[in-house]
């Protein structure tokens, strides 16, 4: 008898009731289905491209114009900023949307981590942009360029964990036609 309670393996639901992750229990939990989208395609996930590309180029631009001096690439990377600062504002408000939106994505706090790196990336495309606007040659060093260096590093960083919310928490994925219709 003593034997079987010595094999017995603790069992946190029934044994420490007060450790249950309350999470699961929301209604919704299990809701991670993206819902901006054109014909099921996230919207998000299809317009974050453009202000990653966009930033890296910005910083390219600017790396140019402290080569070479010339003015085309101060103006290209006025240009670059600016379009990635637009584009990222738009794919931050189809990602608002689904956090606000999707019950299971809302409750998860990677999520919410998600949105705090990438309002830190907006603003620093802005004010790189905005730093621009009074003079595009003068702006570049040397804060446009640091500028521009800190938005590439805080757009990766925003970009791996949006791929982390996808890849391992499935947030924003769909189910599949022959999960829906159980073939
Ligand atoms: C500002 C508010 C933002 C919120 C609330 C947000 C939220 C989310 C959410 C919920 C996902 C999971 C997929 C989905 O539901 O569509 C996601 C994915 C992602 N996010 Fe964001 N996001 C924001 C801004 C950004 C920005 C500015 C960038 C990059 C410039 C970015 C890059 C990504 C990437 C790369 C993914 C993975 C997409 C994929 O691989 O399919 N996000 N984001």
């Amino acid at each position: 008898m003593s034997d079987n309670k010595a094999i017995q393996q603790p069992n946190d639901a029934t044994d420490h009731p007060e450790l249950i992750d309350p999470i699961p229990e929301l209604p919704g939990h299990d809701s991670t289905e993206s819902r901006v989208a054109i014909f099921g395609h996230p919207i998000h996930a299809m317009s974050v491209a453009f202000p990653v590309a966009l930033t890296f180029c910005g910083f390219g631009a600017d790396l140019m114009y402290w080569f070479t001096g010339e003015a085309f690439w101060a103006r290209a990377a006025l240009w670059a900023i600016g379009t990635g600062f637009f584009f990222g504002m738009f794919s931050g408000f189809s990602g608002t949307a689904e956090i606000l939106f999707v019950p299971g994505i809302r409750a998860r706090a990677p999520a919410w981590t998600h949105f705090i790196i990438a309002v830190t990336a907006l603003a620093l495309m802005g004010a790189n942009w905005g730093h621009r606007l009074s003079g595009y040659e003068t702006a570049v060093l040397p804060w446009g360029i640091t500028l521009s260096a800190l938005s590439v590093l805080v757009v990766m960083v925003t970009g791996w964990h949006g791929g982390k919310l996808v890849f391992n928490y499935n947030l924003g994925t769909s189910r599949g036609k022959s999960a829906s219709k159980g073939s």
